[in-house]
């Protein structure tokens, strides 16, 4: 209680808490006495979300928030579930360390959300998950990778597949498809995210019997990598392993064409945005890497799905929007099939879910609380996205 209080006073000192939930303060009060949670006051469903909506990755914050919003409007349209509407309450981690925490807080805190959807990077679910798990307050991260998030407790859902899959698939790429025989591996320090994919990379990359010949760090954020992509030229790789955003990855792929290393570059799931061949253009030509989902891969549910975000936000759905689509969903189906928003409830009905149907293929959760999917492969051609291959777990 000493805690929940404390947290409440911090909220209560901040500006956008006194203008915009001058209800909050009510909240407070019931806390104090005994707690106002629940999430369903007024007859909505309250779930939170966080996610980064501005900074250096907000094209992935905003793609993940546009799906999840477009399931709950969908959700609400054929009338809710319990004889209840969802109501979305959304906070933007600014891509930052140091924020999710906080914010989270809030939203569990203050807010009463019977749980909460995010984040997208690993790093800030990691920082996340334990307020979560603290509060007993289920979260389903869309699509963080790191094997690490959901092993933070019992409360914490994933519906993607992980980064051991990821690295295994990239490895197996490098190897069959690129016959790459020595990989240079370029991994960003700041990333929980980045650091899990190079290992797992690497451990089946050997197991291979493929060659790293240099391993450099970069930190995210960084304008110049030429000292690093100088090294990794003397050291005349086959091919370049960059498990990073796409915001760096961009710069690197430019400044590599720059140096003259005229070699693949490829990555995983960071890897995908528009923005990474708006800002790479021709430097990101011929590149590779592996993500969730394509919109060329057409099941039923994933063709209704396009259908609806192009005529809602004029543009195709990208790996993170189906995810956080299928995370609204895939909530909304525990909390019909448990009955309760109640967070433990909620919570055992969660990790049965088996075979639920989404855009990114069925979701069973695992007694790890992931979801094994399928990944695929993607190649930038003509400043677009080509579908390669699928890789089945
Ligand atoms: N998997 C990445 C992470 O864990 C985030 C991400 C997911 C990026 C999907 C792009 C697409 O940090």
């Amino acid at each position: 209680m000493i805690h929940a209080t404390s947290l409440l006073l911090r909220a209560a000192t901040r500006r956008e808490f006194l203008l915009r939930h001058s209800s909050g303060l009510v909240c407070a009060a019931a806390l104090l006495v005994g707690g106002c949670g629940g999430g369903g006051g007024e007859g909505l469903i309250k779930v939170g979300e966080f996610a980064s909506l501005t900074g250096k990755e907000s094209a992935f914050g905003e793609s993940s928030h546009n799906g999840t919003v477009l399931a709950v409007d969908e959700l609400n349209t054929a009338g809710g579930v319990l004889g209840k509407k969802f109501k979305l309450l959304t906070e933007d981690t600014q891509s930052k360390a140091g924020e999710s925490q906080t914010v989270v807080n809030k939203l569990v805190s203050r807010d009463g959300v019977v749980a909460v959807l995010g984040e997208v990077a690993s790093g800030r679910s990691l920082e996340a998950a334990p307020v979560c798990q603290g509060a007993g307050v289920p979260m389903i991260s869309p699509s963080s990778t790191n094997p690490d998030v959901t092993k933070t407790g019992d409360y914490i859902f994933r519906v993607c597949f992980i980064d051991p899959f990821q690295g295994t698939v990239m490895a197996n790429f490098a190897t069959k498809t690129l016959k790459a025989r020595r990989v240079a591996l370029f991994t960003d320090a700041k990333s929980d995210y980045s650091k899990g994919l190079a290992k797992y990379f690497k451990q089946q990359y050997l197991k291979n019997g493929g060659e790293i010949v240099v391993e450099l760090d970069f930190n995210g954020g960084d304008a110049d990598f030429k000292a690093q992509l100088t090294t990794i030229k003397g050291a005349t790789p086959d091919a370049v392993f960059v498990p990073g955003y796409y915001t760096d990855v961009a710069l690197i792929c430019i400044q590599a064409r720059q140096l003259g290393l005229p070699v693949p570059f490829f990555g995983g799931d960071g890897w995908e945005s528009d923005k990474l061949i708006e800002l790479g253009k021709e430097a990101v030509e011929g590149h590779y890497f592996s993500t969730h989902y394509h919109p060329d891969v057409a099941s039923a549910k994933s063709k209704a799905f396009v259908a609806a975000y192009k005529a809602r936000y004029g543009a195709a759905p990208d790996a993170m929007a189906a995810l956080g689509y299928d995370s609204m969903m895939v909530l909304a189906d525990g909390i019909r099939r448990a009955g309760s928003t109640e967070g433990s409830k909620l919570k055992t009905a969660l990790a049965a879910t088996k075979g639920f149907d989404g855009v990114t293929g069925a979701t069973t959760i695992d007694a790890e609380r992931n979801a094994s999917k399928a990944a695929v492969i993607l190649q930038v051609e003509k400043g677009k996205f080509r579908y390669l291959e699928t890789i089945n777990p």
